[in-house]
């Protein structure tokens, strides 16, 4: 919904929205329509620089180059960019889950034949000859159907399904599990289940990596307000403005470290961003009590991405996040979501 400003009346809206029967698909045709998924080629870029870092994140642990892994992706969205980069790149297979059914054909389609300006960039990124993705490419360009592109990437798309509900999946079987922009829209209840099932379907030494956009997402496309805005709130004034379709949970980044580690991941790398503006913004505002106690530095980051390895032995863990500390009230949070200004906060997005 790019045309409105404001991020309270975009708030409202997508509350009322999320209130009607059919109100999801509604707001996803709007943001087809006006929203952000308007322009699917620059989307499709900012993806691919997901992706890009996302594989950065690999190449720390000497994994950069997936030929032959298998992988599974939490939250799939519209169209499976990031799914598609790792096929290209000579991944075995993906799982992409959501719990959501968003994904659109014609998108996909679409964003198959953005990819093509991309293809090189990906070869260099994984060390892999350009002369193999591009034969894999031409492969996806010849499918006819969704359902054919998707099985020749070999790409699982499963929708609905909650991340935390692997149960048909065997353990200790994937070699990397990874998300983008989904684990800030999670709820906080939600996110140790989650975490432990990757940790179980991981295979010991197995890698997860996820890149978490923890920034006030209203502030993409409301230029008055902060990336930061949110930390104002407390927690009944702030479920008034988070909706099903735009829910954010407003952990920052330690505490998204601390979840991996009590689901049995060693934490081997961590990346943070903070856009220009936000410590200034931070020392003008106001916080809400409940992040009164967070340091400086964990407060303003806006993007924090990071590596995990699966510890030997961490498939036994169980209920994820015991013993966690966050700085939240847990049980407050309710629903996930189905986010419209979803773009992620690399210092270059506008
Ligand atoms: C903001 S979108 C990101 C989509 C995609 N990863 C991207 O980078 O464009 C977050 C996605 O996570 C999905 N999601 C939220 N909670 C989930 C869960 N528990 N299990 C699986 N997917 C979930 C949402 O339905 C949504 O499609």
């Amino acid at each position: 919904m790019g045309f409105i400003r404001n991020w309270r009346l975009k708030a409202a809206l997508q509350a009322a929205l999320s209130r009607l029967p059919g109100g999801e698909r509604i707001n996803d045709r709007l943001q087809r329509a006006v929203g952000g998924l308007r322009n699917l080629e620059s989307n499709v870029a900012i993806k691919v620089d997901d992706w890009y870092g996302i594989v950065e994140l690999l190449d720390t642990v000497g994994r950069a180059d997936v030929r032959g892994m298998d992988l599974a992706e939490i939250g799939t969205g519209w169209y499976p960019v990031l799914p598609l980069c790792f096929s290209l790149a000579g991944a075995r297979s993906v799982l992409t889950v959501d719990l959501t059914r968003h994904l659109s054909a014609e998108m996909t389609f679409e964003a198959v034949a953005a990819l093509e300006a991309h293809l090189a960039r990906i070869s260099e990124r994984c060390g892999v000859p350009l002369e193999e993705v591009l034969s894999r490419y031409r492969r996806l360009r010849a499918c006819q159907s969704v359902e054919t592109l998707l099985a020749a990437a070999g790409i699982r798309y499963e929708a609905p399904q909650d991340a935390a509900r692997l149960a048909w999946l065997d353990g200790d079987s994937l070699d990397l599990v990874y998300s983008n922009s989904v684990l800030e829209h999670i709820a906080i209840d939600a996110l140790g289940p989650i975490l432990t099932e990757a940790s179980r379907v991981l295979k010991p030494n197995g890698v997860m990596v996820h890149a978490v956009a923890c920034n006030d997402h209203y502030a993409h496309f409301d230029s008055s307000i902060s990336f930061v805005n949110f930390l104002a709130f407390d927690e009944r004034e702030w479920k008034r403005w988070n909706n099903r379709f735009h829910y954010q949970n407003r952990l920052r980044a330690p505490d998204f470290i601390h979840l991996a580690q009590a689901a049995g991941f060693v934490v081997v790398h961590e990346r943070r961003a903070v856009r220009p503006g936000t410590k200034e913004a931070l020392s003008k505002m106001r916080l809400a009590p409940q992040f009164a106690h967070y340091s400086m530095d964990d407060l303003a980051a806006t993007t924090v991405d990071f590596v995990a390895i699966r510890s030997p032995g961490a498939s036994d863990t169980s209920g994820g996040d015991a013993g966690v500390v966050l700085g939240f009230e847990r049980g407050a949070a309710k629903s996930v979501c189905a986010g419209a200004a979803d773009k992620k906060d690399r210092l270059r997005v506008p």
